[in-house]
């Protein structure tokens, strides 16, 4: 744990990867491995997959993450799935990743929509927010950040920001092998925390989990986690491989180890 008694999350986001069969064996594998009591692992099969996978890891203590739902319980919503039919199956849901904002279009009021529709459900939104490479030249990041947690958020109360997890992922740095500096990464998530301390107060903002995403791998996740602004990372393109994931956990209880020897010395 962190000395503010967080753990470290090490999320896994399998985003259009392997069928179900694959899915599965590759759970199987995953639910062999001992999760460290300082780290959360959980991992976001495609939809097809959630609940055979699932299943697979109920018998681990790594969770299940919906990679998408849409905010309406039920009804004449061709290819979509709900919130609540996703009780039982995953436990996180991403919302607002880029793929979902710039690939299909999300906006800022339909993401907010899902947010609200996941916490009403009990599935713990995980709302990704990060500027694209052009906001960034332009000195936009903050207030793309701003504007995309305020808009979020909005219809939750204080006590419900608390228990969200926010990943920052900068759009540039999603799957290009480009990752933000770390000192980078750690201002934007002082940034969200003093964003929501101005909402909702000091509590939400210290509470509220933070994970970075973009390019991570085994040789730089280090460099995020050790900074106690940020809680954990959202892995992508390094999650689909056993060998490249696990480093990123066992990273990860380096790091809480090392801090609870520093908290006791
Ligand atoms: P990446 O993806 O690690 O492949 O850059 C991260 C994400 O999209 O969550």
């Amino acid at each position: 744990m962190t000395v503010s008694g967080r753990k470290k999350l090490i999320f896994g986001n399998w985003k259009m990867h392997f069928s179900v069969k694959q899915s599965v064996a590759f759970a199987t594998k995953l639910a062999d491995k001992e999760v460290p009591d300082s780290v959360e692992v959980a991992v976001a099969p495609n939809t097809l997959a959630i609940a055979p996978v699932s299943d697979v890891l109920s018998v681990s203590k790594i969770a299940t993450i919906s990679q998408n739902a849409y905010y309406k319980d039920e009804g004449a919503f061709t290819g979509e799935v709900s919130m609540p039919m996703l009780r039982g199956v995953a436990k996180y849901v991403l919302v607002g990743h880029s793929e979902r904002r710039h690939v299909f279009h999300e906006s800022n009021e339909l993401v907010r929509h899902k947010v609200a529709a996941a916490v009403r459900s009990s599935i713990k939104p995980i709302l990704c927010v990060g500027e694209t490479l052009v906001e960034r030249e332009h000195f936009h990041t903050k207030q793309v950040v701003h504007d995309q947690l305020t808009s979020g958020l909005c219809d939750l109360t204080a006590e419900e920001v608390a228990r969200m997890v926010i990943a920052y992922e900068p759009v540039w740095a999603i799957g290009t092998g480009k990752y933000a500096h770390p000192d980078d990464a750690v201002k934007v998530a002082a940034h969200i925390r003093s964003v929501i301390a101005s909402l909702y107060g000091h509590e939400p903002a210290n509470k509220v989990r933070i994970l970075y995403g973009g390019s991570v791998s085994s040789e730089n996740a280090t460099s995020y986690i050790s900074s106690s602004g940020i809680d954990g990372l959202l892995v992508g393109g390094a999650s689909l491989s056993l060998a490249k994931f696990w480093p990123i956990v066992a990273a990860a209880q380096k790091v809480q180890t090392t801090k609870s020897n520093e908290g006791r010395a």
